[in-house]
């Protein structure tokens, strides 16, 4: 039996207001209330068991259809939003797994790659294909980062690489270095989520165990593998970014390459100054304010 449908309240607030908010919405018969940004802020990634939350934040709330919801707009507590009275928008009902699947496709990353939802057929068969569905870690090729990442290991893998994965998430750029030809694989992470995920999509991807080690850092042997490995990519945050320079750095062997990304244009700079002189980094792709730098180890 198909559902009347929703009714949905928009209210702004602030951070600190938001959980007394969401309760009292609670409180008059939300079925579900959610947080948006209200000021185009980005949160990037949290560090495990962190819930940052925006300055500015939108809360929406959804209602039952044929809730009369004017005593809520009424009754909402003037200090708990920041101005106005919303006016109910009404959300038709639809089949929302239907329509998430439906906004997930196969997408094309460099020549030889492509990463395909496990519900999709991939489109070109002979390609390097890597199925990959949405999950709680991060990594699905939809972020600009990950895309670029995916680009250039597109680029630079040739057989018989060594690829150090550092920040792995879902694993997809270990994955992808070694279904491009790489021969080994470290992909680390320090939250346990991502080594679970890793591990998943490894299996999901048919990668040979004896071709990929996961584990979080405290695990990892990294005295023999000092000066070892022909490309390191890490995709993390500017911050952990620069904070790992000295250990990034340590792991390219001479010749070999570093690919960093997870910052913004605005923040090359120091990194660039972070990793040199033994890493002559450069900026070269850039999406939607991203930036992805990649140098060799001289
Ligand atoms: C932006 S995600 C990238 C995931 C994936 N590699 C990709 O390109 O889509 C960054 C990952 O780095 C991990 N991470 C952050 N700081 C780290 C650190 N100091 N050591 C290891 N992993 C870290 C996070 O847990 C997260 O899974």
């Amino acid at each position: 039996m198909s559902h009347p449908g929703w009714q949905e309240l928009t209210f702004e607030t602030t951070q600190p207001r938001v959980e007394a908010l969401e309760d009292w919405l609670f409180a008059q018969g939300a079925v579900a209330v959610t947080l948006e940004d209200n000021a185009d802020e980005p949160l990037l990634e949290p560090g495990p068991g962190e819930t940052p939350l925006w300055q500015q934040v939108k809360v929406v709330a959804l209602f039952n259809e044929g809730i009369d919801l004017d005593p809520v707009i009424e009754a909402v507590p003037a200090e708990l939003i920041d101005t106005g009275t919303p006016a109910p928008a009404h959300i038709p009902d639809q089949d929302w797994e239907r329509a998430w699947m439906d906004n997930f496709h196969p997408m094309q990353m460099g020549e030889r790659l492509w990463i395909c939802p496990s519900w999709t057929t991939p489109p070109q068969p002979e390609a390097v294909n890597i199925i990959l569905d949405p999950g709680l870690a991060f990594g699905t090729g939809t972020h600009p980062t990950t895309a670029m990442c995916l680009r250039s290991l597109d680029r630079y893998i040739t057989t018989g690489m060594q690829v150090i994965d550092f920040g792995c998430g879902t694993g997809i750029l270990a994955i992808a270095a070694l279904k491009l030809g790489a021969q080994q694989a470290l992909a680390v992470d320090n939250d346990p989520q991502a080594i679970t995920a890793t591990k998943q999509n490894a299996e999901r991807n048919q990668v040979a165990s004896a071709q990929l080690e996961i584990a979080l850092p405290e695990d990892v042997a990294w005295a023999p593998i000092q000066e070892s490995a022909d490309i390191v990519v890490a995709n993390i945050l500017a911050g952990p970014l620069e904070a790992l320079a000295p250990q990034l750095k340590s792991l390219v062997k001479s010749g070999g390459r570093l690919i960093l990304a997870g910052l913004l244009t605005n923040q090359a700079e120091s990194l660039i100054d972070a990793y040199a002189p033994e890493i002559e980094l450069t900026i070269e792709q850039e999406i939607e304010g991203w930036v992805l730098l990649g140098g060799k180890r001289c």
